[in-house]
């Protein structure tokens, strides 16, 4: 059973009959004329039978013609929901609603009535047609008139209660589109009916070779460079290569040279200045290995040192002088021919054992400490020196007894 609410026009037509019929029957007598057709007229239609629970509806009072489209609703609604129960006595308008009915149910079926026809019906001018139809055998050509300009009256004409346009409720009841939400398979349906139709493909049109220029309107073609000419061309192209490659090659090269010097330069930054000074001590050798009135010069050159074995007042020993003139420092050479040290510089000269005896030297040479070592080696240490002047040299750090 459908809701109560929810009414389908056919529901609505045929309370709109009940309550013409009911109106229909209580406001005109029975007439003769009328009661024939009656009698040939076939079997109630379903909505006659219903007729009688038309006084249930709160506007059964009312002229259908000043019902509105509301009261005719909520009529309908009444009878809806009263469908089951009929009402327990009949009143005198119910049993005379029979022959009224019969009058106007069998005008049309709803399903071939107009959308004018039922609106027409619904506020009460359709049974004025109805009769006619019944009692003239020729009233359809005055009913249907009558009925098509039906719907243009309603506008004009007072409704009560009437918040909606008819035609629109109508209209939204015959609407086959879904009302409220639409899926997306609905949307997708409506957007392919929407969707306008494919362009028709345009073919594409080739356009005609062009025809091939005359002989007087070609250009003349060059003439392939001689020898001579392609000698010189090529000699100049090679020449700015070789000008500008040679200047590139020159560029490149010094700005390699220069970042390899400042790499250089950084790594030297890198590491600390020390002195590489030879070591105070070190050994000579063995004492043996010194003859009598030798002058050794080889460790000269490295450790700035004659090792000399010899005698100094009357006591043989050997000891080792100090390579540099007492003038102003210059480094003297030992003369063996003349057993004598001189000065390259000045002139001064110095015995075998150190003494000065020419030049402007004003002092004998100075000796460094010489000792025996563990292994038996003599080791000179250049950390002491010994100055004769000031009579260090009795000091037995001075010399090795020989
Ligand atoms: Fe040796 Fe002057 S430095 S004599």
């Amino acid at each position: 059973m459908a809701d109560n609410d929810s009414l389908s026009v056919e529901e609505i037509l045929a309370t709109c009959r009940r309550l013409d019929g009911g109106e229909a029957g209580a406001a005109s007598p029975p007439q003769p004329a009328a009661s024939e057709p009656a009698e040939e007229a076939p079997a109630p239609s379903a909505p006659v039978e219903k007729a009688p629970a038309k006084p249930a509806s709160p506007a059964a009072g009312k002229p259908t013609g000043e019902m509105s489209v509301a009261d005719i609703l909520a009529a309908a609604r009444a009878e809806k929901s009263g469908e089951g129960a009929k009402p327990p006595a009949e009143s005198p308008a119910a049993a005379e609603a029979p022959t009224a009915t019969k009058t106007a149910a069998p005008a049309k079926k709803p399903g071939e009535m107009s959308v004018a026809e039922i609106m027409a019906a619904a506020r009460g001018q359709k049974p004025a047609a109805a009769p006619a139809e019944k009692s003239s055998p020729k009233p359809a050509p005055a009913a249907k008139p009558a009925a098509k300009e039906a719907p243009k009256k309603p506008a004009a004409g007072p409704q009560k209660g009437v918040t909606v346009d008819t035609q629109s409720i109508l209209a939204a009841a015959r609407k086959s589109d879904k009302r409220g939400p639409i899926s997306k398979e609905e949307l997708k349906a409506k957007a392919v009916v929407a969707e306008k139709p494919a362009k028709p493909v345009k073919p594409k049109i080739t356009p005609p070779p062009m025809p091939e220029k005359p002989v007087y309107a070609r250009r003349p073609e060059p003439a392939p460079a001689t020898t001579a000419q392609q000698d010189r061309r090529t000699f100049f192209s090679s020449s700015v290569a070789v000008f500008f490659g040679s200047f590139l090659a020159i560029g490149f090269t010094t700005l390699t040279l220069t970042n390899l010097l400042w790499l250089l330069g950084l790594a030297r930054f890198m590491f600390p200045n020390i002195l590489t000074e030879p070591p105070t001590k070190f050994k000579i050798g063995f004492p043996d290995d010194y003859a009598p009135g030798q002058v050794e010069t080889k460790y000269t050159p490295q450790f700035g040192v004659w090792i000399v074995r010899y005698q100094y007042e009357g006591q043989p020993q050997i000891y080792a002088l100090k390579s540099v003139c007492t003038h102003l420092g210059c480094t003297p050479n030992w003369l063996d021919a003349e057993q004598k040290f001189k000065c390259p510089c000045h002139g001064s000269g110095f015995y075998k054992d150190g003494i000065n005896f020419e030049g402007p030297a004003p002092r004998p040479l100075e000796r460094y400490a010489i000792q025996r070592a563990d292994d038996g080696q003599l080791e000179v240490d250049k950390s002491q020196t010994f100055q004769e002047e000031l009579g260090q040299w009795a000091n037995p750090a001075s010399f090795v007894p020989a």
